[in-house]
């Protein structure tokens, strides 16, 4: 088991590693991404897919991600070039790596962009925004956010540079620092919101429209939303997990860590829609108000509670951590690649990663002003590098992960690595899930969505 004797660096622990893993699980996709998905699909039956995906194919792909990396022990381009070599495979498989990289590039791009807005709102509140702020008053804001493209690029720059700088000091010292506080923080306060939420006038209709699942409202491209949603959630697909999963300590249970992670995820999710929705309905706003859902509703829940500036403060600065521990994971794949194979130094590959993702960024900057009559393939510019990353590259992504797992490397290999033996119940069902289950489903859904 050479893999266990590289010189590569390591985090310290299990507990880093799912600290690691659970703060690029945990971000923008949670909070932001998955209410207004919800709402815009529907509710309770896109939450019910999106719990039947993470079940079924995110903890399996997952693990097989981990896995991955932990035998590769490099970057995912030069990982998935090597496995396909031991396995004697085709030496294509090394574009799977590329296509993530690419992925995360593109969704750094945008995410960068919404983490910004977050940004934008600390300062906002700092300077009063909550005081008796009302409907009209918190959809001035962020239309007004919307249409400055002076604002929107400063704390998009500010967020790449952050990321950047960050990634920059490298494994040990950058990411695991990050992380280390900030989910019991985001979680205690994403608490208080759903106790307020708890308490308005619309929870009963914020819970029913969650989890009141009615599958004549769910067309084929809802079910394609939530499986992307599943990938996206996760950080699943394009190689984020597959790196950390190469600073795996030896002796570590894949298994195990994959379970907590996802289910560390999906809490956040939820309880993030159950703190909002009822703020939805207690004001009459749409469900299917879009990207800008959160930035409507939050503002509203904290000016309404005690203490609410103070709550409000705590929860938009812990929102641009929780984004910026996702950011790091979607841009390390692309620096640990140019770093080991191109023999740049880490800080001149996050200089440039940080120009190409900077200027990608742009294009969702300009999303809500001067291109927001502009269609890419019928949608905005954001709405487009949404659509094909988190919809079709990560699912893609996925079931070639599941399928390379599960064809093509030598069974005694993947249990090895996953440390269950061969023959038990664990094994074999997730064998089974990521053969069949997850690369059938994951086609057939994509199918369906994009014809
Ligand atoms: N999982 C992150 C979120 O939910 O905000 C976003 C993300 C991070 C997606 C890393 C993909 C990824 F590789």
């Amino acid at each position: 088991m050479a893999h266990h004797f590289s010189d590569r660096v390591q985090f310290k622990s299990r507990l880093t590693f799912i600290l690691a893993a659970t703060g690029s699980a945990v971000g923008l996709g949670n909070i932001w991404k998955f209410p207004y998905m919800t709402g815009e699909n529907g509710g309770g039956a896109f939450v019910f897919v999106y719990l039947v995906c993470v079940i079924m194919m995110g903890i399996p792909i997952m693990m097989a991600e981990t896995m991955l990396g932990k035998r590769g022990q490099k970057n995912p381009i030069s990982t998935m070039a090597t496995l396909a070599n031991q396995a004697r495979a085709n030496p294509a498989w090394k574009y799977l790596g590329w296509m993530g990289v690419l992925a995360g590039v593109i969704i750094l791009s945008y995410y960068s962009v919404i983490a910004g807005k977050t940004i934008h709102y600390i300062g906002r509140i700092l300077t009063g925004l909550l005081w008796d702020l009302d409907l009209a008053g918190a959809e001035a804001a962020i239309d007004g956010l919307n249409g400055s493209i002076f604002l929107l690029t400063l704390w998009h720059t500010l967020f790449i540079g952050l990321t950047m700088y960050i990634v920059m000091q490298g494994v040990n010292e950058g990411i695991e620092k990050a992380v280390e506080f900030l989910m019991p923080g985001l979680f205690l306060v994403l608490m208080v919101l759903v106790l307020y939420a708890a308490m308005s006038d619309g929870f009963q209709q914020g819970i029913d429209f969650m989890f009141t699942v009615d599958f004549g409202s769910l067309s084929a491209d809802s079910v394609l939303m939530a499986l992307g949603q599943a990938f996206f959630t996760l950080s699943l697909g394009m190689g984020a997990i597959m790196i950390y999963g190469s600073y795996l300590p030896p002796g570590v249970s894949i298994a195990k860590t994959s379970a907590i992670v996802a289910l560390c995820d999906t809490l956040v999710a939820i309880l993030a829609g159950i703190a909002i929705f009822p703020i939805v309905f207690a004001n009459g706003l749409e469900p299917a108000a879009g990207p800008d859902l959160i930035f409507k509703t939050l503002p509203l829940a904290f000016s309404g509670m005690f203490a609410g500036t103070l709550f409000g403060l705590m929860f938009f600065v812990l929102l641009v951590f929780a984004a910026l521990s996702s950011s790091i994971s979607l841009i390390e794949p692309a620096i640990s690649y140019v770093v080991e194979k191109w023999g740049l130094t880490r800080k001149t590959a996050c200089i440039g990663a940080g120009i190409i993702t900077w200027t990608l960024g742009m294009g969702t900057v300009f999303s809500t002003n001067i291109w927001i009559d502009k269609k890419f393939f019928g949608t905005t510019f954001f709405g487009f590098l949404d659509y094909l990353s988190a919809n079709i590259m990560l699912p893609v992504g996925g079931i070639l992960i599941a399928v390379f797992a599960g064809w093509i490397m030598r069974q005694s290999d993947t249990a090895e690595s996953l440390q269950i033996s061969e023959d038990g119940y664990l094994y074999r069902s997730w064998k089974f899930l990521v053969c069949y289950v997850a690369p059938i489903a994951v086609s057939l859904v994509l199918l369906g969505g994009l014809f």
